[in-house]
């Protein structure tokens, strides 16, 4: 039987397989129990040393726990029993309290201690099982006892863990799909909910009603692929967000106590951006405005560059850029370091980028490498943290209560799910692009915060799908695009069930009196009827209800753009970074 590795990639592990390479201490056939950078993640997740079990345990397993993954933790009892989880855990607060633990404590720590609890009584596939029964939320755990060495066991709650067998080794993986199917010959992605117990005999999933079930692996060539980077930069987004949202809910926070003291005295905020960070921008503003209590003024950086504009003094300034290196948001951050505004913070996915440099703070959504040319998970992400930052300001001015604040924590930790549970609507998003591709307009409207989310769509719609595509707040149609709606101009409406749902119903009747066909995304039971069709999104976000919009509109420009033919992951005449100053002709 071979050995078995339970190995943890983080998300930015891509571009470097070759790091991945498991690293054993003794001959293969009594693998140690290897923590990879133990006093790293000894000091990162405040575990004590000696929580941490001893090197040379013998065990069957190896258990290489990559110590660059920030999302990961690791918790582990003196008395042997070793937890690696990964993700967002939304009842945490609550399976905290129970074991005595704070609402801070990290989720492998919360997880070992209801462990604990349950193996006071039951074995441990019994007690996987009735764990598995009260966790709520999108995370990945591995489980090892060091008095049972020859047992290992792993279970997913939407996660994607994947098993694999790589050089005769049988490895599980929390990772992308991709990397796994790189790396191993034969795979077998773990469902969600499902227990899998690795042993001396072939792994098997544990049912509840106590049978075994032998797991099948096939051969990587004979599964389907994501074919495109998009695709699969679009299923990463649950991952991702459970990492940015659990970090900050467990006081990992990316917010820095110097910015948190800066926040204090702010009273404007400008926030820089082009593109689909020009949209993160706007939906952010609101989020800005109503937690923060500030005036926000939102600014392409293109133009931005070149006003006379002079914001008060107490403005702190948001440049946002996937990239880092948008050179307009780079000269527009210039522009107001020269005007005298001193707090910046810039929001980026590129550590070591030129406009992380160029600010005083930063903010790092870390969603891993972005391959496609358009934004999607690094969108998400950033939407993200400017909703965590928008928190720390009505914190700091005061207009966030602590009730108010954990409230929100509690919709981060759910937001990742139900972006899952988005995602599995793909099938019925496909049919409705299989009706939008071919057409030659398109609108993409909606209210309030929904209204640069619909901005954001139709952005994708043309970037992605070359479609003419045009967002706009449903509630300017009658000032003048109405016009052009008929039978041949389909509308897509974002319809979250919110106080504005019946001002944009009252808007899309409109489009139905010119024949107009309507396509809804909404999270209310509404019927469809003849050329108003529905798609029905997770309900239970208020706040950040933006993300399931848009991840819904993505897949909406993907699966219009295949039907269509494009280079999906390079889109014509697009680049990653862009400088949009054309070089004067030389002499
Ligand atoms: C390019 C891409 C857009 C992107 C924009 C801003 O034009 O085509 O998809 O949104 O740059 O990129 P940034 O890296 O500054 O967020």
């Amino acid at each position: 039987m071979p050995e078995i590795l339970a190995l943890y990639a983080p998300f930015d592990i891509l571009p470097s397989v070759s790091e991945l390479q498991p690293r054993q201490t003794s001959p293969a056939s009594t693998a140690c129990l290897v923590y990879e950078d133990r006093g790293q993640l000894a000091t990162q997740k405040g575990l004590q040393a000696d929580t941490i079990p001893p090197v040379e345990a013998q065990s069957r397993w190896a258990m290489l726990c990559h110590g660059s993954a920030p999302e990961l933790q690791l918790a582990s009892h003196a008395g042997g029993l070793v937890v690696a989880a990964l993700g967002a855990l939304e009842n945490h607060a609550a399976l905290a309290r129970e074991v005595g633990l704070a609402a801070t404590a990290g989720i492998a720590e919360v997880l070992l201690g209801q462990l604990r609890a349950l193996l006071a009584t039951e074995t441990m596939a019994e007690a996987l099982l009735q764990l598995r029964q009260r966790l709520k939320g999108y995370l990945g755990l591995i489980v090892h006892q060091l008095n049972a060495p020859d047992e290992l066991y792993a279970c997913s709650l939407g996660w994607p863990l994947h098993l694999g067998v790589r050089n005769g080794q049988l490895q599980l993986c929390g990772s992308e799909l991709s990397l796994v199917r790189q790396l191993c010959s034969q795979t077998h992605t773990v469902q969600s909910g499902e227990v899998l117990r690795f042993g001396k005999e072939a792994p098997v999933a544990l049912h509840g009603d106590g049978s075994l079930h032998p797991v099948a692996l096939l051969p990587s060539s004979q599964q389907a692929r994501l074919p495109h980077f998009m695709l699969e930069e679009i299923y990463a987004q649950p991952g991702v967000l459970a990492s940015l949202a659990s970090q900050e809910v467990q006081g990992q926070s990316q917010i820095s106590p110097a910015l948190r003291q800066e926040l204090a005295g702010i009273s404007h905020v400008l926030l820089l951006a082009c593109g689909s960070s020009f949209h993160s921008a706007q939906i952010a503003s609101y989020w800005l405005e109503t937690l923060g209590g500030v005036t926000v003024q939102v600014e392409l950086t293109s133009e931005y560059r070149y006003r006379d504009t002079q914001p008060p003094l107490h403005t702190l300034v948001i440049a946002i850029s996937q990239s880092g290196e948008t050179s307009d948001t780079l000269a527009s951050l210039r522009h107001t370091q020269a005007q005298g505004l001193q707090c910046s913070v810039a929001i980026s996915n590129t550590a070591s980028s030129s406009l992380v440099k160029l600010a005083r703070y930063h903010i790092l959504p870390s969603a891993g490498i972005e391959r496609a040319i358009c934004s999607t998970k690094t969108f998400t992400a950033q939407l993200l943290a400017l909703y965590q930052l928008a928190l720390a300001l009505g914190r700091a001015r005061g207009r966030v209560s602590a009730e108010r604040e954990q409230e929100a924590r509690e919709e981060m930790l759910r937001l990742p799910a139900l972006i899952n549970a988005t995602l599995q609507l793909a099938p019925l998003i496909r049919e409705w692009a299989q009706r939008l591709a071919r057409q030659q307009n398109l609108f993409v409207i909606g209210r309030n915060i929904h209204y640069p989310v619909a901005m954001e769509g139709a952005f994708k719609l043309k970037e992605v799908a070359y479609l003419h595509a045009e967002g706009f707040p449903a509630g300017e149609l009658k000032h003048g695009p109405i016009t052009l709606v008929d039978g041949s101009l389909p509308v897509v409406a974002c319809l979250p069930w919110n106080l504005h749902a019946e001002k944009a119903l009252a808007n899309l009747q409109e489009v139905r009196a010119r024949s107009g066909e309507i396509f809804a995304f909404t999270d209310a039971a509404l019927a469809p009827v003849e050329r108003f069709h529905v798609i029905r999104l997770p309900a239970g976000l208020t706040d950040l209800s933006p993300l399931i919009y848009t991840v819904a509109l993505q897949l909406l420009a993907y699966y219009c753009a295949v039907i269509r033919g494009n280079d999906i992951d390079t889109p014509r005449n697009l680049a990653k970074s862009q400088d949009s100053e054309i070089p004067a002709a030389a002499g």
